[in-house]
């Protein structure tokens, strides 16, 4: 049955009377990997009412002292970085390498935020009255609900988590189904960090259930979320009824442009890194290779011959470079666009499941290459797998109209050795993210994450504008000049 867990609320862990249970696997052997309570609409009612009881004295807390909280959590996180890993690996089966990334890019965020308490920064504005004094604060919203996925399972509840906590709010926080065991992980190393009972809360459960409970609630103020565009819509929506604040990290169909002047040996490690990097299950990952017609042949050749001895396999190997797709979803919805594209595409590359051997016991799929044209539904849609889309064009301009004719813009990519079309292209390419000579994926934690059209809402993650989502700015007026002074009237004495 695996490892098992309860709910964590007001800093207890518990298993309600009777609860139902729900399990995780291994998706590399499907061996049990935790049990589960199957949250209910009264779990989550405990939850948002602990995180409501705890947050008066939280928000009071000094934020540096929030801050001493958050680094003590960044050590533990380190400490248990190995081991955190190999979870993440065991749970969702991304490669150890990149599992331990994962972590990592907690550890940093946290540290990131854990400095921000010496900050949150208004600003001090000029009043247009004599001895009056302008300034802006900011405030927590309150109990903050943070839904999340289960590609980034310990980095993604972290950038949510660190910046609703260092700027006073309190959590509930559910995580996605298939990694439990991760998000519970992440709790127990913060509840070690000494956060106070309530602070954070842990509710497992499905979408419909909890999250929807959660949204719904009066209590929660602000509901972070990041997943898929549908659930993403739904939430809005819902979120909409209560007049919240709703944070949407969504889709991506992400472009890297490959160029005639392009260092072909440096995009190739970075396209193959960009497009299996996580099995392809990032809502970064290169899903689409826009290759120069000069450099088409020659770099889908030199791709095709490096794919041949891609090793596919057990992600604990460090000699492996792409483990499975996360679950049986995930195989069967990537399986089902790798049989549209066989209709619609050419097959260029792999294009099927992997069988034989421990192939068997796990949800293996080849790295698989199209070489298609623009405006097939595998070169537009996100299939969030091991699936890169090849389309051949004349020259910058059509790289760029194929680059942003999607629905999404979360990251782009061009390789180009001219300064000029680099930045021509920056300014170009519809996007959050932007690089230049670097796959789609590996953004920095300092900088803001996010996206345009189907990818978001406007918001966006990490960054110092993470803290935006989670407060409040209210604006303050002093007046010191003992007299009643009047804003746009007393200014104008003559009408
Ligand atoms: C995601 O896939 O939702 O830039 C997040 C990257 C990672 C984060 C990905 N740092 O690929």
């Amino acid at each position: 049955m695996g490892q098992e867990c309860g709910l964590f609320i007001g800093g207890h862990w518990e298993t309600p009377a009777g609860a139902k249970r729900f399990s995780t696997i291994n998706p590399t052997n499907r061996e049990a990997v935790g049990s589960f309570v199957a949250g209910t609409p009264a779990d989550v009612d405990r939850a948002v009412a602990a995180a409501a009881k705890a947050f008066p004295a939280w928000k009071e807390m000094p934020a540096p002292e929030r801050g001493a909280i958050l680094l003590e959590a960044a050590r533990r996180f380190t400490q248990r970085k190995e081991e955190l890993a190999r979870i993440v690996t065991r749970e969702m089966g991304k490669i150890i390498s990149e599992a331990r990334g994962d972590v990592q890019e907690s550890i940093d965020f946290i540290e990131y935020m854990a400095g921000e308490g010496r900050r949150l920064a208004g600003e001090t504005i000029p009043s247009e009255l004599r001895a009056k004094f302008c300034l802006t604060v900011r405030q927590p919203k309150g109990v903050v609900a943070c839904i999340t996925p289960w590609n980034f399972p310990t980095a993604i509840p972290n950038w949510k988590m660190a910046a609703a906590l260092i700027t006073g709010n309190t959590v509930v926080f559910k995580p996605a189904s298939n990694t439990a065991l991760c998000g519970a992980e992440v709790v127990r190393t913060w509840e070690q960090a000494g956060l106070p009972p309530g602070v954070m809360n842990f509710v497992t459960g499905s979408g419909s259930v909890v999250g929807d409970a959660l949204v719904a609630d009066p209590r929660v103020r602000t509901v972070s979320f990041t997943g898929g565009v549908e659930a993403g819509r739904d939430v809005y929506v819902r979120g909409a009824q209560g007049l919240k604040m709703v944070h949407l990290e969504l889709g991506g169909k992400n472009p890297v442009i490959l160029m005639e002047d392009a260092d072909l040996s440096l995009a190739l490690d970075g396209v193959l890194f960009g497009a299996f990097g996580t099995s392809g299950q990032r809502c970064t990952a290169t899903s689409r290779l826009i290759l120069h017609e000069k450099v088409h042949d020659e770099f889908l050749g030199m791709l095709l011959e490096r794919l041949q001895r891609f090793p596919v396999g057990d992600p604990l190997d460090p000699a492996t470079g792409m483990g499975p797709v996360a679950s049986a979803d995930q195989e069967e919805k990537i399986l089902a666009y790798i049989a549209l594209g066989k209709k619609e595409a050419k097959l260029r590359s792999g294009g099927e499941k992997l069988r034989g051997g421990a192939y068997d016991r796990g949800f293996f799929i080849a790295p698989t290459i199209f070489e298609t044209r623009h405006g097939t539904r595998i070169s537009k849609e996100e299939i969030f797998g091991p699936v890169l889309s090849v389309l051949r064009v004349r020259d910058y301009a059509e790289a760029v109209r194929v680059a942003n004719d999607v629905d999404y813009g979360l990251s782009s990519s061009i390789y180009t050795r001219d300064v000029n079309r680099a930045f021509q292209a920056i300014q170009d390419l519809e996007a959050g993210i932007t690089y230049i000579n670097a796959p789609t994926i590996g953004a920095e934690v300092q900088l803001p994450f996010g996206g345009i059209k189907n990818t978001g809402n406007g918001g966006r993650e990490a960054g110092s504008v993470a803290i935006e989502e989670f407060t409040e700015i209210k604006s303050v007026f002093v007046d010191f000049s003992s007299k009643l002074q009047k804003a746009q009237i007393d200014t104008h004495p003559g009408g």
